[in-house]
């Protein structure tokens, strides 16, 4: 279906045939404009950025290319298209029809799911605002923005199901989505992670990697949601989210590609001496973004997550490709906790254990792609490897929470932890040292010490294409 960029807001729902829709969320709009100004990129937004634009949500025409200043970024509402006969695949409901209505009885629950997820949007956009003052590159900038834009049409896709089907009170939500402030003391956002200071470019690459990861496997499987637009709307934002964990592992990819280049040219562990970041700091940067990532799935037993399953409002990573009941009341999961000081396995209700099924899948994902991070070192002819840290390392969530658990999995005492944690996790010192190596890069083709250029550039351009042009002057 395509898009109409006609009306005021671009959409695919046809959004000019409900006029109070309509009016509602065009009254919406100048606070959202008004939220970007504020909180969006800050010194950019004069600059022309060279970003992609969705034309129709099938898998041709997805996008167009070209120059655009970000605050007249087409934001918009776009759903992938219905898929016909679409039954609700899991829980009481299997096999009944989808809803296109918000099924009364589970309203509170599932317009809590689509404000927790639609905070996280805004939320990223204003922990990164910062970053492109330091950026090691135009294509890095150009994808700092890219991505940035896309988050904030995410927060648009959340706030069009709360206009379109949550009445009064949705509307108040959207309100509030504008309000709350990353890391703000008292109108945080809702998820922890996203209180986190964004503070450098390996850091943002990180959370690309790992958070956004996280954000990929809570919109999956919201894809298999019963109530019917929000699949809709979450299957089209994971299209967008493949670009965002792009950016994430081929960021960090060339950080370590560009690490191995001076270790082998100097012939030593300790590159920052020459401008790059050594890899025993990117082994400590993984273990933190890691880890804070893993609390965002919540606690390995729930039955909040039991009660979405079992309702239709929220299935497994794809839910359909597996071969079970789909409802599991008589299955298991095995699960890991702390138990007198030993991590123990133990057989759980499969029911309950779904957060913990949804981390899995996540964390399967996640060791694909440390796998290809360690090629890259691999092929550098370098024997070094980095490592995922344990499931149970520095959690604030669920089973492993308050328990001091080591990267290999060892339970310790909290004064040993106190002891060995700069180890594991980036000092201050370590924090200063990668701060101090962003300096802005703007000429084109050019690349911080840091940093490896990419393999190739956006949509077929030279790595010295303008990737963001008409720079302000204090930025050259
Ligand atoms: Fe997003
Ligand atoms: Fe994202």
């Amino acid at each position: 279906m395509p898009i109409n960029y006609s009306e005021r807001i671009p959409n695919n729902v046809n959004l000019a045939d409900d006029r109070r829709l309509q009016r509602a969320l065009e009254a919406w709009q100048p606070g959202f404009l008004q939220w970007w100004g504020e909180m969006g990129p800050e010194t950019f937004q004069g600059c022309d950025v060279y970003l992609r634009t969705a034309t129709s949500t099938d898998a041709q025409g997805w996008a167009q290319f070209g120059y655009v200043k970000m605050p007249d970024y087409r934001w918009g509402i776009f759903l992938a298209e219905p898929q016909p006969d679409r039954r609700i695949s899991f829980g009481e409901h299997k096999g009944e029809a989808i809803w296109r209505e918000v099924p009364g009885e589970h309203r509170g629950v599932l317009r809590r799911l689509i404000v927790t997820q639609g905070d996280t949007e805004p939320a990223s956009v204003e922990q990164q605002r910062h970053l492109g003052r330091t950026c090691p590159s135009l294509y890095d900038l150009r994808n700092l923005f890219q991505v940035n834009v896309e988050e904030g049409r995410h927060l648009w896709a959340m706030v069009y199901l709360l206009h379109a089907y949550f009445g009064r009170d949705g509307r108040e939500e959207a309100d509030a989505l504008l309000l709350r402030r990353s890391g703000n003391a008292d109108n945080p956002r809702i998820l922890g992670a996203f209180n986190e200071k964004t503070p450098d470019w390996l850091s943002y690459f990180m959370f690309a990697h790992f958070t956004d990861r996280d954000g990929k496997y809570q919109l999956a499987s919201l894809a298999e949601s019963g109530f019917d637009p929000l699949a809709r709307t979450c299957r089209f934002m994971l299209t967008e989210e493949a670009h965002h964990l792009f950016v994430g592992e081929s960021g960090v990819g060339r950080v370590i590609s560009r690490t191995c280049q001076l270790m082998k040219e100097h012939n030593t562990d300790i590159v920052s001496v020459y401008g790059g970041i050594d890899l025993a700091i990117i082994q400590k940067y993984i273990n933190f973004h890691y880890s804070v990532s893993l609390d965002l799935f919540g606690s390995e037993l729930s039955t909040n997550a039991a009660n979405y399953y079992s309702a239709g409002l929220k299935g497994r990573f794809k839910e359909t490709d597996r071969a079970d009941d789909h409802q599991l009341k008589q299955s298991t999961y095995s699960v890991l906790s702390p138990e007198n000081g030993a991590i123990v396995q133990s057989e759980q209700p499969a029911l309950i254990a779904l957060n913990e099924t949804l981390r899995d899948s996540y964390i399967g994902d996640c060791e694909r792609a440390l796998a290809r991070w360690n090629k890259i070192i691999r092929e550098a002819g370098l024997g070094l490897e980095l490592k995922l840290p344990h499931r149970g390392f520095r959690r604030s969530i669920g089973e492993f929470a308050g328990v001091n658990v080591t990267p290999d999995g060892e339970i310790i005492a909290a004064a040993e932890w106190e002891r060995r944690k700069s180890d594991w996790i980036p000092t201050q010192a370590e924090r200063t040292f990668v701060a101090s190596l962003m300096k802005p890069v703007t000429a084109p083709g050019q690349f911080a010490s840091w940093i490896a250029p990419p393999v190739r550039g956006i949509n077929h351009q030279a790595l010295d294409f303008e990737y963001v042009a008409a720079l302000p002057a204090e930025t050259n």
